[in-house]
């Protein structure tokens, strides 16, 4: 590290620098306890918890041109609507990919012709945890085939997410090549157009898909779950693991509670261990119909 201060290019040596600002203990309780109470994520003191927000948050303090953690919580404490969201961004994990968990969409496209039935022309959905719309963007595509056979079916989705920044991404709806991951070619020419912005190719979303998405945030650690009209189907997945038992527990209730009775919650296939609700029937891997 000292070798790398020498160098001739500040550059270098300044963003050097950085790796040098320690983050104690204390400073680490602050944050993790900040996110928790914030979004609800828990990160308990560990190496890797450790790593993970001195990582994230010091590109924080460089962009803020800060010199200690300290100082970057005292701007945040009693931090704007902005300053919130940024660290929220900033230590949420992103992660996603078309088709992810595939046997959920399988499913999908199984029942949306039963729910259809069952609940007439406009089938709702909402997509919990969109993160940059991989994940909402595979809802669509599979009800849209569906949709294809169905004359007068109409499905819509609700995508949100607590970080705003993924959510715009999503909203968007472009992707570099290596986002693509898991979209089959053919979906991909059926469903997506290239566009070039800034010397970048891009493939966009088609208004087949992306005219059935309504994007918004939403915190699931909002103490109300209040909607319009109850869901039929309900995604969850891959966001429930960053939760406490006393989190998951208030969040499937809430999530429970907005979903039409016959209607499907559906969680990441590793969290559906110790689901246990009154009228949620388990039904395939993690996959729950409100009784
Ligand atoms: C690992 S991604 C999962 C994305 C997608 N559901 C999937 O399975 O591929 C987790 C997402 O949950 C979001 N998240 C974390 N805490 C949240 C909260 N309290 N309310 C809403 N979304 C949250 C994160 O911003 C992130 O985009």
């Amino acid at each position: 590290m000292s070798a790398l201060k020498k160098t001739t290019d500040s550059t270098v040596s300044a963003l050097y620098e950085f790796e040098d600002i320690q983050l104690t203990e204390k400073m680490f309780g602050k944050f993790a306890k900040h996110m928790y109470d914030l979004a609800g994520v828990d990160l308990p003191f560990s190496p890797k918890n450790h790593a993970l927000i001195r990582n994230r948050i010091v590109k924080l303090l460089r962009r803020h041109g800060l010199k200690s953690y300290e100082e970057y919580w005292a701007m945040i404490e009693h931090g704007n609507h902005e300053l919130t969201s940024e660290f929220i961004s900033a230590l949420t994990t992103n992660m996603t990919s078309f088709y992810r968990e595939g046997n959920h969409f399988d499913f999908l496209a199984q029942q949306l012709p039963e729910l259809y039935k069952k609940f007439g022309a406009d089938i709702r959905m909402w997509c919990a945890a969109a993160s940059t719309g991989q994940e909402p963007y595979t809802i669509a595509m599979t009800a849209n085939e569906v949709m294809q056979s169905i004359p007068g079916m109409k499905a819509r989705l609700l995508a949100t997410d607590i970080d705003l920044q993924v959510l715009k991404k999503a909203s968007i709806g472009a992707y570099e090549d290596r986002e693509m991951q898991g979209l089959p070619s053919a979906q991909r020419l059926k469903y997506f157009e290239k566009v070039k912005k800034n010397d970048t190719e891009f493939w966009r979303a088609k208004d087949s898909i992306h005219d059935m998405i309504r994007f918004a945030q939403f915190n699931l650690m909002s103490p109300k779950y209040e909607f319009q009209h109850k869901f039929h189907v309900i995604f969850c997945r891959n966001v429930l693991i960053y939760f406490d038992e006393e989190t998951t527990k208030k969040v499937i209730d809430g999530l429970t509670s907005c979903l039409a009775p016959g209607g499907y919650l559906i969680l990441g296939h590793s969290e559906s261990g110790n689901i246990k609700h009154a009228n949620l029937k388990p039904l395939s891997r993690a996959v729950y119909q409100k009784t």
